[in-house]
């Protein structure tokens, strides 16, 4: 046929990019409230699964909503939207066998469980940074809890719009109780063995 210029070979696989990185792809999905510390761990997760070469990505909340996002607000529906993006893209990340780390709100089961199915229940595992509002808002890294009070933020998770705990998550991780340390540690001995390449037999 005319101007049809067919591919002779088909795309490689993720499995075929697993075998060059030597790893296996996963998301590793942190959700809690603002200023819980999930981008703190996410990159002390990224530093230390580096030092061993894992092959990692992150995608966190204030990069996405200020590139891809930035045409989405923080109602329900523009929430779902992004989280809803941010699933396709991390599913790329993990379909090329890189260690993909979100760090969202992600405010309620149902977001997550959109996320999870988007991505692959196989290949999800959920983190709940569990550090409670109060602590959160004393440590108020970003004066958003404070302006939330006022009123000056509209929808602000925990304060004027809902937070759904997850039901099983795979770790929680309460960072007014645990070191950071503490919680990549125990984040290392989950993922260590899900992304460490089985040996082909
Ligand atoms: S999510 O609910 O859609 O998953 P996401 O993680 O992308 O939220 O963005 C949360 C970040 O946006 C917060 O850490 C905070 O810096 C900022 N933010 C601004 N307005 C709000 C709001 N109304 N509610 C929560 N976070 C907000």
């Amino acid at each position: 046929m005319e101007h049809i210029y067919p591919i002779f070979d088909k795309m490689l696989t993720r499995t075929d990019k697993e075998e060059l990185l030597g790893q296996q792809g996963l998301m590793v999905w942190f959700t809690g409230l603002s200023g819980s510390g999930k981008s703190t761990i996410a990159i002390a997760l990224e530093r230390e699964l580096q030092k061993r070469h894992f092959l990692c990505r992150i995608l966190d909340g204030d990069n996405i909503r200020s590139g891809i996002n930035n045409n989405l607000g923080f109602s329900a529906e523009d929430r779902i939207e992004n989280i809803r993006r941010i699933a396709e893209v991390g599913k790329l990340f993990v379909d090329t066998g890189i260690i993909t780390i979100a760090a969202f709100i992600s405010p309620n089961n149902d977001i997550r469980e959109m996320a999870a199915n988007i991505i692959g229940k196989d290949d999800f595992v959920e983190v709940y940074v569990s550090t409670p509002i109060e602590e959160c808002e004393r440590r108020d890294v970003k004066g958003l809890y404070a302006k939330a009070r006022k009123g000056e933020i509209k929808n602000f998770t925990g304060i004027s719009a809902p937070f759904e705990a997850p039901l099983h998550p795979a770790l929680s991780l309460d960072t007014s109780r645990l070191s950071l340390e503490e919680s990549v540690n125990q984040l290392l001995e989950l993922i260590l063995p899900k992304v460490t390449k089985k040996q082909n037999i």
